[in-house]
């Protein structure tokens, strides 16, 4: 059986993006391998938070993963800092990585392209050894996330294989598994970029968001100079990252969504990929309320999963104690 590990950061709001990129994917085959899906709430502290609002959003992420389908009763639903063992290995595992290695990571080198990185926080310079601790605590074999994440996956395999070089077999090698289209939705106001939760609300779409303003966005967003509804990521990015964007949602291929518009214009394109996700949208609300209004019920998911995500991870981390020396 593989083990199969993601989280979601409560950073702010979720949108398309990572919802296409990554949580669609997850309750698929939960019953057949090991799921873990966590809220890796700790991460968040890499840049300032409200505390309310970060409690409040935790608890948003649990009840998002549940109305996208996780079930608790198949999965481990975990929040990170109520495990103890991440924040412990990370530690150790922090020594099992060079400057040089966190410095090659593109969400630091973008970041610190325009300032230099003396001002940065060290929590975020290496969170990704955090991340790496995340996966390596409980033998993940794949690691379902966007085209964003995968650097950050490959770095925990290369500790991983460092430390096994070290002290024996003692971490599985994790790989990435990124989906073929949706991995990076892009911008709808500028298709060079990720679309981001922390960019201008017009440039995203999130997964609360009403109807009648999810038809606006789409409506907005930037199409490229030709008429054609033809899949052309290079020539045609903008259009590309629509048809990416309807094919995920409707669950059909990208050919499949060509021949549906093949004698339309973009507008009539966008008007129906707006209501189209609109509809979807109002579905994962409603489920998502669902699961938000009861938050006693929320809690003693969490607790459940807590618990036996701990009894995994405890295991793990003493043997690696055992292995380095340490009491
Ligand atoms: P986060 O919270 O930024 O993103 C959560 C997931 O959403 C994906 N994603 C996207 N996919 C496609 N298009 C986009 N525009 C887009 N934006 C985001 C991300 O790739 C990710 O899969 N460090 C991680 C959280 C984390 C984690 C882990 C993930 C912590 N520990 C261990 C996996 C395993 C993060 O910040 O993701």
């Amino acid at each position: 059986m593989k083990t199969v590990l993601s989280g979601l950061k409560p950073t702010g709001e979720m949108t398309i993006g990572n919802y296409l990129g990554a949580m669609k994917h997850w309750p698929l085959n939960q019953g057949d391998n090991r799921s873990i899906f966590f809220v890796p709430n700790t991460h968040a502290l890499t840049a300032r938070q409200d505390p309310a609002e970060l409690k409040k959003r935790t608890l948003d992420l649990v009840a998002w993963l549940l109305a996208v389908g996780v079930d608790p009763d198949k999965s481990i639903i975990l929040v990170q800092s109520m495990v103890p063992a991440h924040a412990e290995l990370f530690w150790i595992l922090d020594n099992f990585v060079t400057m040089g290695e966190l410095h090659r990571m593109t969400q630091f080198k973008d970041k610190t392209k325009k300032t230099s990185s003396e001002g940065q926080l060290v929590g975020f310079f290496n969170y990704p050894v955090l991340m790496a601790a995340d996966i390596l605590l409980y033998d993940t074999n794949e690691v379902p996330v966007g085209d964003d994440q995968a650097q950050h996956v490959e770095l925990a395999r290369n500790i991983a294989t460092r430390f096994n070089n070290i002290y024996g077999e003692t971490f599985i090698l994790p790989k990435a598994v990124v989906p073929s289209h949706g991995a990076r939705v892009k911008r709808l106001d500028d298709p060079r970029y990720k679309m981001s939760k922390s960019d201008r609300p017009d440039s995203y779409v999130a997964l609360g968001e009403n109807a009648e303003s999810v038809v606006k966005k789409f409506k907005r967003a930037v199409t490229d100079s030709d008429t054609t509804i033809i899949y052309d990521p290079k020539n045609k990015p903008a259009i590309a990252n629509l048809i990416e964007i309807y094919a995920g949602f409707a669950d059909v291929d990208i050919a499949k969504v060509e021949k549906i518009f093949a004698a339309k214009g973009y507008g009539e394109f966008k008007q129906a990929l707006g209501e189209l996700v609109a509809q979807k949208l109002a579905t994962l609300q409603l489920e998502f309320e669902k699961y938000r209004s009861n938050e006693e019920k929320l809690m003693s998911i969490i607790e459940q999963g807590n618990t036996r995500a701990s009894q995994i991870a405890n295991k793990k981390l003493a043997e690696v104690k055992i292995k380095v020396g340490l009491l």
